[in-house]
């Protein structure tokens, strides 16, 4: 059979990691030896590695390895959106297939990308871009397409997972705890992308489309990260029975003028301890899946780092690899991706759901009744309400409501917010 020759552009955590796949003597299929690394691109030349490299492997310039006609598939493991975007569409227009690990990119470009992929003729595969090394996207695009879903809700970023599980566990210090998974190579070059949420928004908007069929724009997508959550919250949020995790939701509403309205969020959440997504710890992801008619599922599994994303990485090269071969260049139809509906994500102010509230306010009598009127006048019902708190003439009350209409909620706190007894609203959570 042909060897399969590709170009990596980026060498760093991932890039490295699918680097020692192809090259170690694992105990795997065969056809993991048809695979061969032509070339690989990286910024800078003189970098120390902990790889050797043969120095005639690297460039600089990642268009070398696009206009190389030898090359069948350029990998992209480089990150960045703009550059990363053009390496994308330029090899897909050259007629090569692109493997890639860049959900910034596919949640922003994903419709001209697939658009270049289907016109040319070759494939786009991200199955890395979405909990690393859990097979998400493949599931969703093949295994899962004889259902329709109806609801994804999940923790897709490995860094915030980490970090959030070891503040509970340990009472470990935020920002010591981000170095951390830096060092592990799990958080984004920025990972200010991780913390405030945005990574996670960008994987629910990559696997709405795939699951749902239409076109989701990014920007309308409301999402919160971690990065205002501290110790206060989840020791509470514990001895409430429940432990705090950044969640992404993405449900099916109605079809409404020939789109399919969809309610997606992002956002740090209060979980009981007995729903399966709480026991999902560390750098750890899973996605539950609500379809019909299969019913509920759960994929789990680590959602960062070098080896489980390299791992997924090089699993759509075999794949792609396979499809050459079989289907002589007539396109798998299921292997590739096209928009066939208009979806929308509802307004915030329009969806339902339930909410964790703390509230820094004075320690005296009939603060809980008047929040409590407020929240009523608002036709917000509330679960419990408790005051957890008390020193001097400082209290901290929590409140949990049931599922209640947002714009109901957001404008019972701006009210609660003004009375001369609250000082601050610490914070506000969604709960599952
Ligand atoms: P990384 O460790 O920062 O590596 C980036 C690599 O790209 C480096 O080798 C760098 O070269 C190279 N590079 C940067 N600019 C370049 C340019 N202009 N031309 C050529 N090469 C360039 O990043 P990473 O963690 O591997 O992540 C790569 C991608 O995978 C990102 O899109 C990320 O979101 C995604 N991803 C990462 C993970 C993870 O766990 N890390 C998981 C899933 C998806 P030098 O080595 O010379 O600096
Ligand atoms: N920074 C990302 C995370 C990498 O922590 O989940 C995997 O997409």
């Amino acid at each position: 059979m042909r060897k399969c020759k590709i170009g990596i552009v980026g060498f760093g955590t991932v890039g490295s990691g699918i680097y020692k796949i192809l090259t170690s003597e694992l105990d795997s299929h065969p056809i993991l030896k048809e695979i061969e690394i032509s070339k690989i691109a990286v910024k800078d030349l003189n970098k120390k590695r902990d790889i050797e490299l043969d120095n005639n492997l690297l460039t600089d310039d990642p268009f070398k390895l696009i206009n190389d006609p030898s090359i069948d598939v350029i990998v992209e493991v480089m990150g960045g959106v703009d550059l990363a975007k053009d390496i994308i569409l330029q090899s897909l227009k050259l007629g090569k297939s692109v493997v890639t690990a860049n959900k910034a990119v596919i949640a922003r470009y994903g419709e001209e990308i697939y658009r270049t992929a289907s016109k040319e003729g070759v494939y786009i595969l991200s199955e890395a871009a979405v909990c690393g090394g859990i097979p998400i996207i493949e599931p969703l695009k093949r295994s899962l397409k004889s259902n329709s879903i109806k609801k994804m809700v999940g923790i897709i970023n490995g860094t915030t997972n980490f970090i959030l599980s070891k503040m509970t566990n340990e009472k470990a210090d935020y920002k010591e705890t981000l170095k951390l998974a830096q060092s592990l190579g799990y958080a984004e070059f920025d990972p200010t992308a991780d913390v405030e949420g945005h990574d996670t928004a960008d994987k629910i908007s990559i696997l709405s489309e795939l699951a749902f069929g239409g076109k989701i724009k990014r920007e309308d997508i409301h999402s919160e990260g971690i990065s205002k959550i501290n110790l206060k919250d989840i020791e509470y949020a514990n001895k409430l029975g429940f432990e705090i995790k950044l969640l992404a939701l993405s449900e099916r509403d109605q079809i409404n003028n020939d789109s399919l309205a969809l309610n997606i969020w992002v956002g740090p959440s209060l979980i009981p301890k007995s729903h399966p997504l709480a026991t999902v710890k560390g750098v750890n992801n899973a996605l539950l899946i609500e379809a019909d008619p299969l019913g509920e599922i759960m994929l789990y599994g680590p959602g960062a780092g070098s080896g489980p994303t390299a791992a997924s990485v090089v699993s759509d090269i075999l794949n792609l690899h396979a499809a050459s071969v079989k289907n002589n260049n007539s396109i798998d139809p299921l292997l590739s991706f096209y928009f066939w509906r208009n979806c929308h994500i509802i307004e915030s102010s329009q969806i339902n759901k339930k909410n964790y509230l703390r509230i820094i306010c004075l320690d005296s009598p009939g603060v809980i009744g008047k929040i409590g009127d407020i929240f009523g006048k608002n036709n917000v019902s509330i679960e419990s309400i408790v005051q957890l708190d008390a020193s001097e003439d400082k209290a901290e009350i929590v409140v949990i409501t049931h599922e209640v209409n947002n714009g109901d909620f957001e404008r019972s706190k701006d009210e609660i917010n003004s009375l001369n007894e609250v000082k601050i609203i610490a914070s506000q959570l969604s709960c599952i």
